[in-house]
């Protein structure tokens, strides 16, 4: 299913960040969401999934904030430099990938910098809910999203704009003192993604408690090499450390549709004869990942040393 939005507003108040408010042409109402689901629009040649930031309960309209990237891979320049209100634009439907734990007593929101668009909707969706949060902001001061929003739903959200030991020692102490039942969020950068998560174990909480977005490039992190072999034709393919699945398809001559590369698009899903896939996609529902039939071979790997496509 492909839905046809059109821009009705463009926020650049945050130098280096872009809103875009997207809605319905004819302002028919959109699907729904659950709280930290993304949408994968395609703008320009590119096709890239952006957090969306309200509760999603009966949306008229999606919002998602854009940083700029300087080398533009992600198409971040098509968004700050070509897009323009009423423009038309393709999207999929929202899919979930950092809900909110229903069980939760508590949730405790950590955001670095543009990571704070899924946390905004955890938080809208804590406030219309009643349930109980704790916010944790962190970013450069001058460039930071959604800071009005954050305020206005939790007005004691904590804006950490001391660099990142600061904002390490101010999580240590909240990480100890959360009640039981506390679910812990977080979203930003990978390292800081990395270091939040360390210090929630090194501080006793369950990693069934930890839950975590990570976005862009980040998501991707280097991976064990693996071995492919083709069932059609036979051939085994070797897939270092760092390289996708794809690329080493390509590089061995065998073409393989694609678009976006990061896993959002869903033009690279291949079949899979044996062996287990390392899911690492947007674009797959929970069901089809547990099936292990079909993996999307821009990011996903395989987790034993060999894996059979139907290729
Ligand atoms: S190319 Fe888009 S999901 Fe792989």
């Amino acid at each position: 299913m492909t839905l046809r939005l059109v821009v009705t507003a463009l926020d650049d108040s945050v130098p280096g960040i872009r809103s875009i408010t997207l809605a319905d042409p004819a302002g028919a109402e959109l699907p729904g969401f659950v709280p930290g689901s993304h949408l994968a629009i395609t703008l320009g040649d590119r096709t890239n999934a952006y957090s969306l930031t309200g509760d999603g309960l009966a949306p008229s309209t999606y919002t998602i904030s854009v940083l700029r990237v300087a080398d533009g891979a992600g198409g971040s320049v098509f968004v700050h430099d070509r897009l323009a209100a009423g423009d038309l634009v393709a999207a999929r439907p929202p899919r979930s990938a950092f809900p909110p734990v229903a069980r939760a007593t508590r949730h405790l929101l950590v955001a670095g910098g543009i990571g704070v668009t899924p946390i905004v909707s955890h938080l809208r969706a804590a406030r219309r809910w009643g349930r109980e949060t704790q916010v944790l902001y962190a970013f450069r001061e001058g460039h930071a999203a959604h800071v009005d929003d954050v305020l206005e739903l939790a007005p004691d959200a904590e804006l950490l704009v001391d660099g990142p030991d600061a904002f390490m020692d101010r999580l240590e102490k909240v990480l100890v003192d959360q009640p039981l039942g506390t679910h812990l969020y977080v979203c930003g950068p990978g390292a800081m993604i990395d270091a939040v998560v360390s210090a929630a174990a090194a501080t006793g909480w369950p990693a069934s408690r930890v839950h975590l977005e990570r976005f862009g490039t980040d998501a991707l992190a280097p991976g064990d090499p693996f071995t492919v072999r083709l069932a059609k034709s036979g051939i085994t393919v070797d897939v270092p450390s760092g390289t996708s699945l794809l690329e080493a398809l390509e590089g061995a001559g065998v073409t393989v549709p694609n678009l976006c590369r990061q896993g959002v698009c869903g033009e690279c899903r291949i079949q899979v004869g044996a062996g287990t896939p390392l899911h690492r996609d947007l674009f797959l529902s929970d069901e089809e990942k547990a099936s292990g039939s079909t993996l999307m071979a821009c990011v996903s790997r395989s987790e034993g040393p060999t894996l059979e496509v139907l290729l």
